[in-house]
Order: C-alpha cells, then sequence, then structure tokens
C-alpha cells in the first residue's frame, strides 16, 4: 500500500507571516497531485539549531531559510554547495538521508532566471551594472551578475563599508560607489538593481533619479510588494525595460521543487497568479 502521509517542506523564518511560499508550494502541490505541506516555522534565533537538526525526524524532505537564519543555515550544514559557499548564506536546505543537512542557495539562480523569462534580449554582458544594497540579496545578485558575464558592477550601499567589503569579497570587476553619487553610476549601464529594502510597502522610499541611466538599461528590484515599486514605475515611464521582483521568488523556488519532491514545476503565469491572489 502506498504510505498515505504528506510529503512536508516549510519555510523557517521570523517574522514568517508575509511569505508567500506557502501559496507557491500549494500551488503546485494542486496542479501536480501531489499530497505535500509546506509549513510556514515561525523559530526564533535562540531556537534555530534545535529545530533545524530536528526537522528530518519529524518528516521534512527539506526547508527554505530565510530572515534571520540564513548564516546559521549555511554554518549549521553538513554539505555546503558551492554557490551557497560564494554566497555565503543559504535558503534551500536538503535533509538527506546519507548526507545529512545540504544547504544550497537558489536566490542567484533565481534573480538571473526571473530576468531571462521576463527579458529574453537583456545581456549582462551588454555593459555595467549598478546594484543598490549590500546585503544578503545583493549578495545573490553580484553572484548571478557575474556569472552571467557582466563586465563590472558598480556597488552603492548606503553603509560603504559593506559595499567595500563585498568589493573585497567578489572581485575587481565589483566597484563600490558612493550612495550619493548613485544616480551618475548609472550613466552607460545596461542592467539597473535595487537590491535594497527600499521602496516596500510601508517603508522608506529609495530615492533614485534615473536621468543618466540609458533608456535601454533593464531595471529590476527585488522588492515585489507592491509589484511595481516607485522605481520600477519610473523607469517604466521613462520607456526603459523593467521586470519585477516576484519571478525572483518564483524561480528561486523551483530546484527547491525538484530538490525535494524529484519533479521540476512549471513557473508561468497561473503560478504567478496565485501568489498574488489576495
Ligand atoms: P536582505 O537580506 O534583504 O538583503 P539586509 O541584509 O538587511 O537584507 O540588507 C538590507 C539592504 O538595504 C542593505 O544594503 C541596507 O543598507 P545598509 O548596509 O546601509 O544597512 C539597505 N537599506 C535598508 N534601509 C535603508 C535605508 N533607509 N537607506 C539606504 N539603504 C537601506
Amino acid at each position: 500500500m502506498s504510505d498515505p502521509r504528506p510529503v512536508l517542506a516549510g519555510v523557517m523564518g521570523w517574522p514568517i507571516g508575509h511569505s508567500r511560499s506557502p501559496r507557491l508550494f500549494d500551488h503546485w502541490f494542486g496542479r501536480l497531485g501531489l499530497p505535500g505541506r509546506y509549513v510556514p516555522l515561525r523559530v526564533a534565533e535562540a531556537d534555530f539549531a534545535e529545530v533545524y537538526r530536528a526537522l528530518p525526524r519529524a518528516g521534512f524532505r527539506g526547508v527554505n531559510v530565510t530572515v534571520p537564519h540564513k548564516l546559521a543555515a549555511l554554518a549549521l550544514a553538513d554539505q555546503v554547495s558551492d554557490t551557497a559557499r560564494r554566497i555565503g548564506a543559504a535558503n534551500m536546505i536538503r535533509f538527506d538521508p546519507d548526507q545529512g543537512i545540504v544547504a544550497d542557495n537558489t536566490d542567484a539562480y533565481g534573480f538571473a532566471q526571473n530576468l531571462r523569462q521576463s527579458a529574453p534580449d537583456w545581456r549582462a554582458a551588454a555593459g555595467p551594472a549598478l546594484v543598490l544594497g549590500a546585503g544578503g540579496a545583493a549578495r545573490a545578485v553580484l553572484d548571478a551578475l557575474l556569472a552571467e558575464g557582466a563586465p563590472q558592477i558598480r556597488l552603492a550601499n548606503r553603509t560603504p563599508a559593506a559595499a567595500e567589503g563585498l568589493a573585497a569579497e567578489f572581485g575587481p570587476r565589483v566597484q563600490p560607489v558612493a550612495w550619493d553619487r548613485r544616480a551618475e553610476a548609472a550613466a552607460g549601464c545596461a542592467t539597473l538593481v535595487n537590491a535594497t529594502s527600499l521602496g516596500m510597502a510601508g517603508g522608506a522610499a529609495l530615492e533614485m533619479p534615473l536621468d543618466d541611466a540609458p533608456r535601454t538599461a533593464l531595471v529590476t528590484d527585488i522588492v515585489y510588494t507592491p509589484l511595481l515599486t516607485p522605481l520600477l514605475t519610473a523607469a517604466k515611464a521613462r520607456g526603459m525595460p523593467v521586470v519585477d521582483g516576484l519571478g525572483m521568488l518564483l524561480h528561486q523556488a523551483r530546484p527547491a521543487f525538484v530538490a525535494w519532491f524529484g519533479i521540476d514545476p512549471p513557473v508561468d503565469a497561473a503560478l504567478r497568479a496565485a501568489c498574488l491572489a489576495p
């Protein structure tokens, strides 16, 4: 007789209530006829290690990990992928019966794949990129843009030391620029990325004048609430190609689904609609 128990996965974070990942996975479970459950796990930092190590014994195939656990998830893993090591954080964990806790990072893949799907003509190699932010998301964006062949990445961050640290770590193609010179730094760029949390609904706004940016430059934002951030709205109004950040969330989930359940799920308009439903 087949095992009637549902397959289990989830997301560990604090807070976790805003996560759209459960909807995303529920959509795939329903569509693919898989008896799965994707559970939001609200776990405090002090409890992380204990809960993380216990989950395989509770039947979990794997988990996504979000703020503030991405570093701890990496540090406590038995095996770490090269990508996760380069980015310095894990967002996707697979519990393997033989190998133990296997940590990976699918954010860089999600970022690049979103651009490939939504802007098929975009080429990172076409010119320099300007990236705003030097946090965890920015690290994944840098990794992706370097892999895609960006000849130079201008990195602007409110706290200059963080941008300088990333430049030292990611190599000479990453050039720190002063936060208050970010508008001029867009000159000649092929790609502009907001990888800060600015522009999120209810939060501080991002001031980013686009007058110096080429009209052909692709503009994308890791913020996806709202879907059209003020940056994307301004870029659109100038006739620039824009890609919203929801696609990064959708695409980063795909390799997780493959790793946990062995099925390659579709990333398409129906998945997007399921995530956007009120
Ligand atoms: P994430 O994992 O989403 O990248 P994070 O690591 O906390 O989150 O990084 C947040 C990014 O947004 C940082 O680059 C941060 O700049 P600092 O390094 O100076 O903190 C940026 N950020 C957040 N609030 C900001 C603000 N009000 N002005 C400018 N940058 C801001």
